[in-house]
């Protein structure tokens, strides 16, 4: 046996098994939707990622995972499309893996993200469906009260653009701001936090083009300075800000880049841009693109020959000035990368493609910031929203 082998074979004997947990909509056969446990075995390969527990206590849209308060709970959003309310579950983790329901709390409709703030004493949600933003205070393992809630009108020039369209809820590096990107409204919202109380007050916000749609965002900070990178899912293209911390309160932006997301491709008709997240290194900002199936993969049915359309994920490389270098255009493995996450180290990256109903898990070189091999795949059976991983 090589040793790399003998190597592996050791890892898979004594190496715990790493967990995954995954939300999931209602498959159009059902009407609830899961979060599910897998397991992903250190000797990856075929069967190494499997489903080991399925949760049905979050409705029929779970949509959004965050594991924020630590090992054992984590919280679940229920869009709610078919439910008169939506709600956010807080699921305790069993030592098996299991998930078992021990609150919940109704949210105004459509809730797609969460953000904790102020020292965790507080949650904030992004509502796409509700045309809003609300917030809750945090007592205990994870009990929400209502604080706040603010709800938008407005229009943009694109029909997905009909109302506001809040899409996300992330803090800036200083845990003093809240951001909430507005698809429909063509504007990022900021927010400041009062740390007394946790309410939260708008200031002026991030003027989008119009019709881009920004859905997502990250900050990462560099030499001192802060910049913001804006993923617009209509416009298809990431803007660099450079964030500016104004004496009078609130946040200047000044844009400093707009890059497109296919590198010298030219951006496929009907793409949609959909996640952006920063790698654990900082080194590098991974995208993916939705619609658009440039590259073609092996069936996630291993029995199956043909192979299938898959579309993207993206590389770049962020430089001191804020701008971003492309580096890798890669194959998501399938079909609607809404969601995607590095695990710990950055050595793998776990896609959830929401139309092929996969989870499928990748290696990364986190020197170069390369994905490689399809290394581990699941078949959900239902369309993937989320992921977090247990490490
Ligand atoms: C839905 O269909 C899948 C196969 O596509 C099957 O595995 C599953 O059991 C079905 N669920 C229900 C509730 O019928
Ligand atoms: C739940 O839905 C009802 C009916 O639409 C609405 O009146 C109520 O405000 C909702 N509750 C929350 C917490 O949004
Ligand atoms: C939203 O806030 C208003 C007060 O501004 C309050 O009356 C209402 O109950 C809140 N709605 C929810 C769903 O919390
Ligand atoms: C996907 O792209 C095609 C064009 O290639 C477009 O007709 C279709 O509406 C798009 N689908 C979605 C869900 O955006
Ligand atoms: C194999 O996969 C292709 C592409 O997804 C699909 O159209 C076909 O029905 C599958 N064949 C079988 C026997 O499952």
């Amino acid at each position: 046996m090589a040793i790399a082998n003998l190597l592996l074979a050791t890892l898979a004997g004594s190496a715990a098994a790493t967990k995954l947990y995954i939300t999931s909509y209602a498959p159009p056969n059902a009407t609830v939707g899961a979060v599910t446990t897998l397991e992903l075995s250190p000797g990856l390969g075929q069967g190494a990622l499997k489903s080991v527990a399925a949760n049905n206590e979050c409705g029929s849209a779970p949509t959004w995972l965050d594991d924020t308060l630590g090992n054992d709970v984590i919280f679940c959003v229920d869009e709610g499309f078919q439910t008169p309310n939506a709600s956010i579950n807080t699921l305790k983790i069993n030592a098996d893996g299991s998930l078992k329901s021990i609150a919940k709390v109704d949210t105004i409709q459509g809730p797609v993200s969460t953000q904790f703030f102020n020292k965790n004493k507080a949650l904030a949600l992004a509502h796409y469906g509700g045309s809003a933003i609300s917030t809750f205070t945090v007592s205990g393992k994870g009990t929400f009260t209502p604080l706040q809630n603010f709800t938008f009108v407005a229009k943009g020039p694109r029909p997905e653009q009909e109302a506001s369209h809040v899409h996300e809820a992330i803090i800036d590096p200083t845990g003093q701001y809240l951001l909430f990107p507005d698809l429909g409204a063509d504007v990022v919202r900021v927010y400041c936090i009062d740390p007394a109380t946790s309410l939260i007050a708008a200031h002026d916000s991030l003027q989008s083009k119009p019709g881009y749609g920004p859905r997502h965002a990250v900050f990462r900070k560099t030499g001192g300075k802060t910049y913001l990178y804006v993923i617009h899912e209509l416009g298809n293209k990431i803007i660099a800000y450079k964030v500016e911390y104004l004496e009078s309160g609130g946040l200047g932006f000044k844009e400093v880049q707009e890059i497109g997301l296919y590198g010298s491709q030219e951006t496929p008709a009907g793409t949609k841009a959909a996640e952006i997240s920063v790698s654990p290194d900082h080194r590098f900002i991974v995208a993916s693109n939705r619609n658009a199936t440039v590259f073609s993969v092996d069936n996630p049915d291993p029995k199956n020959s043909t192979k299938i359309p898959s579309d993207s994920l993206v590389t770049f490389a962020p430089k001191n000035d804020g701008t971003l270098e492309f580096v890798q255009l890669a194959p998501s493995g399938g079909s609607f990368p809404r969601h995607f996450k590095f695990n710990k180290d950055g050595s793998l990256i776990a896609v959830g493609n929401q139309n092929t109903f996969t989870v499928d898990v990748f290696t990364r070189n986190v020197k170069s910031g390369k994905l490689g091999a399809r290394v581990a795949s699941a078949l959900i059976g239902a369309p993937v929203t989320n992921i977090v991983w247990d490490e």
